[in-house]
């Protein structure tokens, strides 16, 4: 396939970009603005393949959008371009609205003039917290920040463009990503990265929210096999097979890095928390995708990746993201 991958310098759209020219053969560009989480860094073992380009530019710039189209004549649009920290979300929601419901609007808009597929990535926070139990497709939508609510925004203006234009759409919704390329705001990278360092580790409340983990790979196959095998109008949840709370998984990165316990240190809680995300999977099962990595495993391989790939983080951990790691956890780092 000729594929248009918006947000393709981010850490599960490289890691879907990366999939679809190895295993599949597709021709790539990615369209990405390259925010503070988009690296070209991150296409760093593809750059020069004759069936990859990058267009820099934001997905709420009709001209930018055209351009990319034009320019590469792709099958589909997948869109993973999104503002994705919730803390981020809650100091400062303007950049989600704009991304997520005028960003949204454009590519649409652009797939019903060209006559493309479109597959928007999505996440399990649009439903909400759930103490027991798990969710489906068909459960309510309760977004809780501002983040998850204009994530939702977008997912129901996708259905909206199916069930008004017949645009053959889909929706892929993804529980907790972790894995190689995560920028360390996102839990499992900060906790590495500051266990490795000697610095403390910051955990919210009692640090007993749960969390289902799926590593980026699964989810960038699920993605994948939502595009070639999803009903047009449908959502798709992809779960990872595991949950754990954050404490545990706190616990065993200690284990794994050689941090010491009396590194953690638990902070304010983030406003209106969630507290379980659990996702069911069956429906996207049934097209023939499972997840293949489990938990205990990723981590491992997760935390050998950060070990050995001090070259992709370390002009992030001496950039800006010193300065928001100061604003949001008070103190600074090591
Ligand atoms: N990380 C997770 O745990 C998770 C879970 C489920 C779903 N998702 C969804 O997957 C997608 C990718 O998440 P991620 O963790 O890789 O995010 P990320 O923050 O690593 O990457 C986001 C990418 O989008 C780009 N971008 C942001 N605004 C843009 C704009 N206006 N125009 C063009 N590009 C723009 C950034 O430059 C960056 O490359 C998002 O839609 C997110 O909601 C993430």
């Amino acid at each position: 396939m000729r594929l248009l991958v918006c947000g393709g310098a981010g850490f599960i759209g490289s890691t879907f970009v990366r999939q679809r020219l190895r295993e599949h053969g597709d021709e790539v560009t990615v369209l990405d603005k390259l925010t503070y989480a988009g690296r070209e860094e991150n296409f760093h073992d593809f750059a020069g393949e004759e069936a990859f380009a990058f267009v820099r530019g934001a997905i709420e710039d009709p001209e930018a959008v055209g351009g990319a189209i034009a320019g590469c004549r792709p099958e589909a649009i997948v869109n993973f371009a999104a503002e994705t920290h919730v803390d981020r979300s809650i100091a400062e929601p303007d950049a989600f609205v704009k991304t997520h419901a005028l960003g949204t609007h454009v590519l649409l808009e652009a797939a019903r003039e060209w006559g493309l597929r479109y597959l928007q990535v999505s996440t399990d926070e649009v439903y909400g917290s759930i103490e027991e139990g798990t969710f489906t497709e068909s459960s309510p939508l309760r977004p809780s920040s501002p983040y998850s609510a204009t994530k939702t925004g977008a997912d129901l203006l996708v259905q909206s463009y199916f069930h008004t234009y017949e645009l053959p759409a889909v929706i892929c919704r993804g529980s907790n990503n972790y894995g190689p390329y995560q920028y360390p705001e996102k839990l499992i990278p900060l906790m590495i990265l500051n266990a490795l360092h000697g610095d403390p580790l910051p955990v919210y409340g009692d640090g007993m929210q749960v969390r289902n983990w799926i590593h980026s790979t699964d989810f960038a196959a699920a993605i994948g096999h939502v595009l070639e095998h999803g009903q047009p109008g449908e959502v798709y949840n992809a779960g990872g097979p595991d949950e754990e709370p954050n404490m545990t998984v706190v616990r065993r990165i200690i284990e794994l890095t050689g941090a010491s316990e009396s590194q953690i240190e638990h902070v304010t809680d983030r406003p209106g928390h969630d507290v379980r995300y659990s996702l069911s999977s069956e429906k996207v099962r049934a097209l023939g995708w499972e997840p293949k990595v489990r938990f205990e495993d990723g981590l491992s391989q997760t935390v050998a990746w950060y070990r050995e790939n001090a070259w992709w983080w370390e002009p992030v951990r001496s950039g800006d993201y010193r300065e928001y790691y100061e604003r949001q956890y008070g103190r600074a780092l090591s």
